[in-house]
């Protein structure tokens, strides 16, 4: 495989991402679809397992059940697809039985919740990346994970499967596509060798934070308050969110040891 040339800009498509949430009524056709599902199995897996699964909903329904769940996301409903990722080990665990062979130690681990997890999240980037390289928007939805059991049973969801996030995909409104997020400053997440000193770093972090507040002002009209990324960020978290998340992966048969 020829390893040059082969970049036709695909680093300044990666790099121009942000997320959409407002789309128009036209629907991507499924020759692109296709493509795109292609791409997401491309994706690389740990050992080739391909631990997930992709559940495209076209119910309108469906749909618009989800978008309740997400905590009333209208792009759920919106946009032209709405593709649920699914962390999968309930394949494995059928084939193993099947060959009568005991994987029940293995599929129960926090090991193998962490490779399905990853699987589908890669397989998802994938997927992200190859409708934006053909000009659709997307935006993952984790508030599906809001209401991770109801979920579950709307999409017949068996044992040791479970709903990573959703993404929706679809033509973005041209005049509608919002200003690119600046992201943390390189020198505070690349490192080299070893993991640094926070306090090594804390002025690029300072930086950021002016950056974003600016950031901030200018979408919000400059009516709000101005906050840094800091203050947005441990405002969000500090509120334990969807506690009951761990129950349900047990019930689901995930993080059992
Ligand atoms: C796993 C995951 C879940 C997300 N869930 C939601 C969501 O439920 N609703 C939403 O509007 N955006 C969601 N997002 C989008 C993030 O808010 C967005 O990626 C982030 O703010 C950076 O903005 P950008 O994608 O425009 O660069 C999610 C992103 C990820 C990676």
């Amino acid at each position: 495989m020829e390893l040059t040339n082969r970049n036709f800009d695909f680093i300044s498509l990666i790099s121009e991402h942000r997320s959409i949430r407002k789309f128009s009524d036209e629907k991507i056709p499924e020759e692109a679809m296709e493509k795109i599902i292609t791409a997401a199995q491309s994706a690389s897996s740990s050992s080739h397992g391909q631990a997930y699964s992709i559940i495209n909903v076209t119910s309108s329904e469906k749909r618009k059940i989800l978008s309740e769940y997400a905590g009333n996301q209208k792009q759920v409903i919106d946009s032209s697809h709405f593709l649920v990722f699914c962390a999968d080990l309930h394949r494995l665990d059928r084939i193993a039985k099947l060959a009568n062979v005991n994987m029940k130690e293995s599929l129960d681990s926090t090991e193998m919740f962490i490779v399905a997890t990853v699987d589908a999240a890669l397989a998802a980037q994938n997927t992200a990346i190859a409708a934006e390289s053909i000009g659709y928007g997307i935006v993952y939805t984790g508030g599906i994970r809001n209401k991770p059991a109801e979920v579950a049973e709307l999409l017949n969801l068996p044992y040791r499967t479970y709903p990573v996030f959703g993404m929706c995909i679809g033509h973005p409104i041209s005049d509608q596509i919002p200003d690119k997020k600046p992201r943390l400053p390189t020198e505070s997440i690349f490192f080299e060798d070893v993991y640094p000193d926070f306090d090594e770093k804390y002025e690029h972090l300072q930086q950021y934070d002016q950056l974003m507040k600016k950031y901030y002002m200018k979408r919000k009209g400059g009516s709000q308050k101005e906050k840094t990324w800091s203050e947005v960020m441990t405002d969000k978290r500090k509120v334990p969110r969807r506690q009951d998340m761990k129950l349900f992966l047990n019930n689901q048969k995930f993080l059992i040891k």
